[in-house]
């Protein structure tokens, strides 16, 4: 395909102003996908992301658009829709030279849309400007229009109305698509060059790797290598996304599309890296950075005989995943499970739904920890870890403050984008805090443990900063009562520090008798409540002599 007729291009918005909407308008109108699928949203497949309403993985789309009688090969590049995944978005960027910025007719600019302007704006992209959901009642394009020409420097003659929903204007997003966005400056006559921006697994063929290419072409049976891993494969299939895959026999230079090269695992597909031929070798893309997980947590299954099917569901999870790392971890109370890493909380929860959705798991997750170092003082420790500065992903293993010289903790820079008005309470807040740029900062950590009758509930032992221990132990311990039901004896719920009880509540004690319900006589009824208690019982862990439904371990961690 002629490169000047091939646009590269994203979508992005502030979440709910259309995005996946328009997505499906314009694979429909270019015959991607039959109208009568309208709705479903097919970019967004997984369950999750239709439950929340997020997009979680990017799905691509190569569409052909007919333009005063020349045909063009526009494709669509989606980005993943949550900060967790910003470094995706800003890969995904790299592979456009243009992006149609969303912005809701009614709602006018949010912070996720300023946040995604900067990221295009820095991408040195083409941004066009659509003005969504126009057919709203409270629509006022007029102010929106202002704003963008305000806030984005943006005339606001280059903004385009729509509505996605009835496909009000969506053609002259098309038609302003091809105007107004230049080409990729790719060059067939240069040696293959390719940026790695998408992966996922399938079961049969291995990794799929989305890729857009800067340069050359690349063929069925060519050996390749990937820049940063260094790994060489030989190409097996190659093709476009329509959005479903469609094998052809060669990409050029300018095109996105998949190849499937014997990868065995997605982390051998690392979003960021480039690909080239093994006799060609190339300078690689900027902007690559390792996938880096920022949150940990155990996971254990709730009934260890389920273990193994558990585990069958980790592996194949995760090796869709190439941003969550899986190592196996062992706890007296738990049993065997795993430490996983994730790249934030969202991230997390997505997993773990993921898990419980597509393979009926069920587990327990130990509270959410950053990785903490810690600079050790004790010869034993120091020998025993073969190291000074260890990091800790795991509060059980949280080195007593004894043996330590200091405890560090990971720093982010952080972007506060909000209104003129409230820049000044913003700025005072800002003083208050005493921030490095990045990396770690030296810091003053406390180990809490919690006690139900004496007993560790290990799954909630957790590491906060020393001003905060009171306040999480005392809300926690609150929390715990909650959730926790009367039993036939007092239970006393504790919060410590090492053997110092920093905060208590006490669950009374409640004599519950089912069978009271049944006046006697009917003994399958009383047979149904035992079993049904029984079942119960299945979604409890006994600490100590304490029954704790599963539930109660998810409300206490998660914050309120
Ligand atoms: P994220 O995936 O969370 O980023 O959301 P999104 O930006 O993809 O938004 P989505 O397309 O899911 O649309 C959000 C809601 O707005 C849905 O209920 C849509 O039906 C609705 N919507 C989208 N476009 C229009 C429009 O033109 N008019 C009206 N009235 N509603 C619209």
């Amino acid at each position: 395909f002629p490169v000047d007729r091939i646009r590269n291009f994203s979508i992005i918005a502030h979440i709910d102003h259309g995005k996946s909407t328009l997505a499906d308008r314009l694979l429909e109108m270019t015959g991607a996908i039959a109208k009568t699928e309208r709705n479903k949203q097919v970019l967004d497949k997984l369950q999750v992301e239709r439950e929340r309403g997020i997009t979680v993985k990017a799905q691509t789309a190569s569409l052909f658009y007919q333009h005063r009688g020349q045909t063009y090969l526009l494709n669509l590049i989606d980005t993943p829709g949550h900060v967790d995944f910003s470094y995706e978005v800003s890969r995904s960027l790299s592979a456009c030279q243009g992006v149609l910025l969303i912005v809701d007719a009614n709602q006018g600019i949010q912070a996720q849309t300023v946040a995604n302007f900067y990221l295009a704006f820095e991408a040195q992209l083409t941004i066009i400007p659509v003005i969504n959901k126009i057919d709203l009642k409270n629509a006022d394009p007029d102010r929106v229009e202002k704003q963008i020409e305000k806030i984005f420097d943006i005339p606001k003659e280059e903004c385009v109305r729509i509505s996605a929903k009835f496909g009000t204007n969506v053609d002259q997003v098309l038609q302003e698509v091809v105007k107004r966005i230049p080409p990729p400056t790719a060059k067939v006559e240069e040696p293959f060059k390719a940026l790695l921006f998408d992966s996922t697994f399938d079961h049969y063929r291995g990794v799929v790797a989305n890729i857009a290419l800067f340069g050359g072409y690349v063929t069925k049976g060519d050996r390749i290598v990937s820049a940063h891993l260094g790994k060489m494969y030989e190409v097996n299939e190659l093709g476009v996304l329509r959005p479903d895959e469609q094998p052809t026999e060669r990409l050029y230079a300018g095109q996105v599309g998949y190849v499937i090269a014997g990868m065995k695992d997605v982390k051998d597909a690392q979003i960021g890296d480039t690909l080239y031929l093994h006799k060609h070798p190339v300078e690689p893309l900027p902007g690559f950075s390792p996938a880096k997980s920022m949150v940990f947590a155990g996971m254990y299954p709730t009934d260890q005989s389920e273990y193994t099917a558990l585990r069958r569901a980790v592996e194949k999870l995760a090796l869709n995943d190439s941003s969550v790392t899986v190592q196996r971890d062992n706890s007296l109370a738990l049993g065997a499970g795993w430490r996983l890493g994730f790249l934030g909380l969202l991230h997390m929860e997505v997993f773990i739904q993921r898990l419980e959705q597509e393979y009926n798991a069920t587990v327990i997750i130990t509270a959410p920890t950053v990785p903490y170092k810690a600079v050790l003082a004790s010869p034993k420790l120091i020998k025993e870890y073969r190291e000074e500065v260890v990091t800790i992903i795991n509060p059980a293993q949280f080195p007593e403050k004894s043996q330590v010289v200091e405890y560090q903790e990971p720093m982010v820079m952080g972007t506060i984008i909000a209104p003129d008005e409230f820049t000044g309470k913003i700025m005072s807040l800002c003083l208050l805090c005493n921030r490095h740029d990045a990396g770690y900062q030296l810091a003053e950590l406390i180990k809490i443990e919690f006690l139900l009758n004496g007993k560790p509930v290990e799954e909630l032992t957790t590491v906060v900063h020393k001003d905060r221990a009171y306040s999480t132990g005392k809300a926690m311990c609150e929390r715990l009562k909650e959730s926790i039901p009367r039993q036939m004896f007092e239970i006393a719920v504790q919060a410590a520090i090492g053997s110092k009880v920093i905060a208590r509540e006490t669950i009374k004690a409640y004599r519950k008798n089912v069978l009271a319900k049944c006046y006697g006589g009917d003994i399958t009824r009383k047979m149904k409540l035992l079993k049904k208690q029984a079942e119960g019982k299945k979604r409890m862990r006994l600490i100590g002599n304490v029954e704790v439904p599963k539930d109660a371990f998810m409300n206490v961690l998660k914050r309120k």
